[in-house]
């Protein structure tokens, strides 16, 4: 079977993970590239798949435990394919000054997939809104009455995405296509 798509996959508790693969998505189909969008929990395997992106926030210090189930369940596949991750975290006044903190956050939580080499990391601000707070954390009333604000920064989202196709290329993958064209 030959591998040609991308696959852009995400795990969300308040919807703004989800929008940042949307546009993802919406990106590579713009570039020509042919794309599969799916929440990480219904990946049932890789087999026709180039490379992956990655998406999900950061909560209470850590990578969404969806993220770590989807890296645990195909670690034998994911060694051998290209893997760009983003990671949604600050938010609010202080987003610019805290991304330091939270990209050690995010990059020790990779750190644990000592398999994994992502061919890039992009740390994206936060969103927060108080109407979209999931179970437990729409009983602190702390959380419910804080401001709703929006730290992505979509143009450079857009511009990691235009870096993408390059980086996922498979140079593995395209070996095999150069060796079966030639036969
Ligand atoms: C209860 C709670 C805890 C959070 N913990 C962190 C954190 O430890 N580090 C961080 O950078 N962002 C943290 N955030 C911010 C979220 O990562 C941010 O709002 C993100 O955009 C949510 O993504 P989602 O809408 O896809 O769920 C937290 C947000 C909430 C509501």
């Amino acid at each position: 079977m030959e591998r040609s798509k991308v696959l852009i996959t995400y795990t969300t508790m308040s919807g703004s993970t989800q929008e940042i693969a949307e546009f993802v998505s919406n990106q590579f189909t713009y570039l020509g590239q042919p794309v599969e969008l799916h929440p990480c929990s219904e990946i049932k395997d890789l087999k026709a798949i180039s490379g992956i992106v990655i998406g999900a926030p950061i909560y209470m210090f850590h990578l969404h435990k969806e993220a770590h189930r989807f890296l645990q369940r195909h670690q034998k596949s994911l060694v051998d394919l290209p893997v760009a991750v983003f990671a949604g975290g600050a938010y609010g006044p202080n987003a610019a000054q805290d991304a330091l903190e939270v990209r050690k956050n995010l990059d020790n939580e990779l750190a644990k997939f000592v398999w994994l080499k992502p061919v890039s990391v992009l740390l994206v601000g936060g969103r927060f809104d108080p109407a979209r707070l999931r179970f437990p954390y729409n009983l602190i009333p702390a959380l419910k009455q804080a401001p709703a604000s929006d730290a992505r920064n979509w143009e450079d989202i857009h511009a990691w995405v235009d870096s993408l196709p390059s980086l996922l290329a498979n140079p593995i993958q395209q070996t095999l296509v150069e060796e079966r064209s030639r036969s």
